[in-house]
């Protein structure tokens, strides 16, 4: 581990039962970087997301944040939870709160945020993602792209140190997706380290330092976007990219 590991992953194991979900998985991201990671169905993806912001346990090895073994639980594992911001295919945002609200819940009440500052910081957030004019709506009122991106800047409100995404994209009807992705390029663009999980080969291309592969719980091999796409060296990866490719 260098200085400037923002997050690493040393010989993680995870198992639901008899079913290995995660082996031996070992994934240092940098400070400012984005880390994008593609594989198939019930490769461990989402798995791995959550447990680096410890919505899962880990059976073996450790995952370290800043330097900081991730703690168990308690209010060191709060204060953690805010440092790693997650954004979901599904939203999960309070439907009975305003948009606003939905920005600024987390601030004052994890953070201590007085409540002044804490609107002005959601509004300032709700403008840079493109919907400043919709923060008195709830969400159903709102399109997916639009409910995606109060979920960004929900994420964005706590001064996270990285972002983890999970298919963030996948629920969106096609003509939003878009809206969605260009938020999430500007945020690489800005310096934000990011672990984004996506079927958007586009997306990782333009906008990812590195790839990884990841197939039944192994990161089989990861490289630079031009590297991987170019000439995946696994025989796994090349099938993978020939399917999603081909759609
Ligand atoms: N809570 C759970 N209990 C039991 N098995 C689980 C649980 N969550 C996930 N799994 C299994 O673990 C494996 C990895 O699941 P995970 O959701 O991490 O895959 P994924 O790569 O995100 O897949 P997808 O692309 O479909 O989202 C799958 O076989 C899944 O069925
Ligand atoms: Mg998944």
């Amino acid at each position: 581990m260098t200085e400037a590991d923002l997050i690493v992953l040393d010989q993680v194991n995870k198992r639901y039962g008899e079913h290995h979900v995660l082996r031996d998985v070992n994934l240092n991201v940098r400070q400012g970087e984005v880390v994008v990671i593609i594989g198939p169905s019930g490769a461990g993806k989402s798995t791995l997301c959550r447990a680096i912001n410890r919505l899962e346990t880990i059976d073996s090895g450790t995952i370290t944040l800043d330097g900081t073994p991730l703690p168990a639980e308690g209010k060191a594992l709060a204060k953690l939870r805010a440092e790693v911001g997650m954004v979901f295919q599904s939203f999960n945002l309070f439907a009975h709160k305003t948009v606003l609200d939905n920005v600024v819940l987390g601030q004052v009440h994890v953070l201590k945020r007085p409540k002044a500052e804490a609107v002005r910081k959601a509004q300032e957030l709700l403008d840079r993602v493109g919907i400043g004019g919709q923060a008195a709506k709830f969400p159903a009122q709102l399109s997916g792209g639009q409910q995606q991106r109060v979920a960004i800047a929900r994420a964005l409100a706590m001064d996270p140190k990285a972002i983890l995404f999970d298919e963030p994209t996948s629920a969106l009807d096609p003509e939003m997706v878009n809206e969605v992705l260009d938020v999430m390029t500007s945020l690489a663009r800005e310096g934000m380290t990011m672990v984004v999980v996506t079927h958007e080969m586009g997306f990782a291309r333009r906008a990812a330092d590195r790839v990884v592969f990841m197939a039944e719980g192994e990161i089989v091999e990861q490289n630079t976007p031009d590297a991987f796409f170019g000439a995946p060296n696994s025989e796994r990866a090349q099938s993978f990219l020939a399917k999603i490719l081909t759609h």
